[in-house]
């Protein structure tokens, strides 16, 4: 429910650990991949209602560099569903001003995968509304180490003097670029554990664990955890 919600301090980026999906097909007698494909709808669900509240950001973690050592099967059905995902979704995004963004190394993604989100991210890219960035192919200390190659490479090139190198110019050399942190992070299916996300990001955001399984979080799930968002005194490290 809506109701207990303080719209003038909504969290401004929401990101979200989806777990739970192998464990809710298996409660279920189904195949993994079962539970991969109504953690899609639970995505659907979730990207609508952060675009209707005006949620800023929505980061959800797709795919980790960690799991390419899952099954060949499973791992070629996560990237035939995101194809699945970009072709059914892509239009009623781009017309609710979604902005879909990718955090992570598109190169390797299978060549059909990568060539919709490409094209999704090129449709999208001047919408003002909601930006839905997808973490695929992500890993924290990756992206970290990839900015300090890059970031190193500019001062070589004398493009970039090292005195000037704060949090925040560092910050610029990831994939979220200037994107303001995400307030709260949310990982679903009881697991308390970041994996390797968002790890420079997350400093100070609010982590909520919750029991449910990603496929059974909806917009109750959601407003749930935004009223505990509100309730938490956050202080980044000064006194209240
Ligand atoms: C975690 O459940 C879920 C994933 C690793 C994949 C999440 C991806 C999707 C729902 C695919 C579609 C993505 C988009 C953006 C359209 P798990 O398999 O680790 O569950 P378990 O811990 O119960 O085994």
């Amino acid at each position: 429910m809506l109701e207990g919600i303080d719209m003038e301090r909504l969290p401004v980026h929401i990101a979200i650990i989806m777990d739970g999906n192998g464990r809710w097909a298996q409660k279920k007698g189904l195949p993994r991949v079962r539970g991969h494909k109504a953690g899609m709808e639970a995505i659907r669900k979730t990207v609508k209602c952060c675009s209707d509240l005006g949620i800023k950001i929505l980061t959800v973690y797709a795919f980790s560099t960690e799991n390419w050592k899952r099954p060949q099967d499973e791992v070629n059905y996560l990237m035939n569903l995101l194809v699945e995902y970009m072709r059914k979704e892509v239009s009623s995004l781009h017309k609710n001003k979604v902005k879909i963004k990718l955090l992570g190394e598109i190169d390797i993604l299978p060549h059909q995968t990568r060539r919709e989100i490409e094209e999704a991210v090129k449709l999208t890219k001047n919408n003002k509304g909601l930006q839905f960035n997808i973490a695929l192919n992500y890993g924290g200390r990756a992206e970290i180490l990839k900015a300090c190659k890059s970031l190193i490479q500019d001062i070589q090139n004398g493009n970039l003097d090292m005195n000037s190198v704060d949090e925040a110019v560092f910050s610029n050399y990831l994939y979220t670029g200037s994107d303001p942190d995400p307030d709260l992070i949310i990982r679903t299916s009881g697991e308390q554990r970041i994996s390797n996300f968002l790890l420079w990001q997350g400093a100070y955001s609010e982590l909520l664990f919750i029991d449910r399984l990603w496929p059974d979080f909806d917009e109750n799930a959601l407003y749930r955890a935004i009223k505990e968002y509100q309730s938490r005194n956050r202080r980044f490290g000064a006194l209240k």
